[in-house]
């Protein structure tokens, strides 16, 4: 590190002071992703270092996902696939594995940014009914509402654990959890007491804290929950487009010039 101009970073990667001084002659920062909560752009800034990132070419990406888990936890895919797979399906049933209806549902969009944006469009087209909550709304008001919860705001000290005993407890017996954005933003624990307690209807994850949870975390034992490891941006062509703005980033920074995707 002593010698590094560039860092290429990574959302694993913790970029903090003691990084920072351990590099004294970084010239840039270029995180291989959208959201900054992995860097501590106070002290970037406080050395002058520019951090760029990767915006709008995984938004689509992101949003796709969101869906998915939305309609794979709403009717039940990974435990349908499950009795299939082990031969516990015998025949088809009037009851058999009953799930929630996703058109006509109330979409609560926590943090409507450009990827909310995109989820809220596609919950556009399966007619639901969308509610975005902003910075300065009632945030439980509006979970109090909802059928389905996607969380897209940044992980700052702010919105972290956002989603805690009581937001939890303002949402009704059968909503869904769906969480894109950072695991921070979740008080897990309590999470795992409302998944366990049957308080709410079920929780579809792409992120955690940490990645991975460790396996005998009590959260990956409460029902009704679906984790994926950080998928959201994993298409190839996002994938790609990131690898690309990260590399214009590093390379601008490195020539002293202005970065083409300074963070916001
Ligand atoms: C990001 O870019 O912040 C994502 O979490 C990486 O997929």
């Amino acid at each position: 590190m002593a010698s590094a101009e560039g860092l290429l970073a990574m959302v694993t990667d913790r970029v903090d002071p003691a990084l920072l001084d351990a590099a004294p002659h970084l010239r840039v920062i270029a995180n291989f992703a959208v959201g900054t909560d992995n860097i501590d752009l106070d002290a970037a800034r406080a050395r002058g270092i520019p951090v760029g990132v990767t915006p709008d070419v995984l938004t689509d990406a992101t949003a796709d996902l969101a869906f998915a888990l939305l309609l794979a936890a709403a009717r039940r895919l990974i435990e349908g696939h499950e009795a299939v797979r082990d031969g516990r399906w015998r025949t088809w049933e009037p009851a058999g594995w009953l799930g929630a209806d996703v058109h006509g549902a109330t979409l609560v969009i926590v943090g409507a940014g450009r990827i909310g944006e995109a989820v809220a469009r596609r919950a556009g087209g399966f007619d639901m009914e969308i509610v975005r909550v902003g910075r300065d709304d009632d945030l439980h008001a509006a979970l109090a509402r909802a059928d389905f919860v996607s969380l897209h705001p940044p992980l700052t000290p702010a919105t972290r654990h956002l989603i805690d005993a009581a937001a939890l407890a303002a949402m009704r017996p059968h909503a869904i959890l769906v969480n894109t954005g950072r695991g921070g933003l979740v008080d897990q624990e309590a999470l795992a007491r409302a998944l366990g307690e049957g308080r709410i209807g079920g929780a579809a994850l792409d992120v955690t804290d940490p990645e991975p949870l460790p396996a005998a975390d009590p959260l990956l034992q409460a029902p009704n929950l679906l984790v994926v490891p950080h998928i959201g941006s994993a298409t190839h062509t996002a994938r790609r487009r990131m690898a690309e703005l990260s590399v214009a980033n590093l390379l601008a920074g490195l020539a002293g010039e202005p970065l083409p995707h300074p963070v916001g």
